[in-house]
């Protein structure tokens, strides 16, 4: 199985559910640490809960960004990662740390990527009046919300929706994509390739 660890910010629903999914005896991967760079980040809670490594690197404890990754990094390499999984993880990495992780860091963006980078994703939505919103699991490269599409789930927007019920909606479809996107690469079914995901069965 690959050992993968998850990066978060935050509540960490993405990375409960893929705990959740590794449990199967069949998921190609086991989460093998959790780490947030925010101290009071919900999500370490939830991780220990199930008996997994969780702790912080908060990155105001660091004077700055490199040495902040420099010390993630070295706690990826401790934990023996083969893939990281950025679970609303907000902080934009280096692209040095990118190239490091390059076809074995993914990420869960918010939206039917390349639509609607950066933030505020389901405001985006409503004010570009699609019909139609989800969310991706792509590559991550160094451009923001940029990287080869892994997984997508669209959901329909319907009349009356706010930037709450459209965030409910595409959260209630991000875990099992999120889930079924580190399956594919974990098997190497899904590839990064040439700046391109390339897929096999
Ligand atoms: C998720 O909706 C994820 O797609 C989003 O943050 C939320 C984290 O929720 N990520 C981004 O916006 C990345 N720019 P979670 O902590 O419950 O998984």
């Amino acid at each position: 199985k690959k050992r993968v660890a998850v990066l978060i910010s935050g509540r960490g629903s993405n990375m409960s559910a893929l705990i959740e999914a590794a449990k199967n005896a069949d998921f190609p991967a086991e989460i093998v640490a959790v780490i947030a760079n925010k101290s009071d980040a919900g999500g370490l809670d939830a991780a220990r809960a199930q008996g997994i490594q969780a702790y912080a690197i908060p990155n105001r404890d660091y004077a700055s960004k490199q040495q902040h990754e420099t010390a993630v990094s070295e706690a990826l390499h401790a934990a023996k990662a083969d893939i990281v999984c950025l679970a609303g993880y907000m902080r934009l990495l280096s692209p040095e740390f990118v190239r490091e992780w390059e076809g074995k860091m993914l990420n869960i963006h918010p939206s039917l990527l390349p639509l609607f980078r950066g933030l505020h994703t389901h405001d985006q939505a409503l004010e570009a009046g699609v019909r139609v919103h989800g969310c991706t699991v792509h590559f991550v490269t160094a451009g923001m919300d940029e990287g080869p599409i892994i997984a997508q789930t669209a959901v329909p927007v319907k009349t009356g929706d706010t930037a709450d019920s459209l965030t409910e909606r595409v959260l209630s479809v991000e875990h099992e994509t999120y889930a079924r996107a580190l399956a594919l690469v974990a098997t190497g079914k899904a590839k990064m390739e040439n700046g391109r995901t390339v897929f096999s069965d």
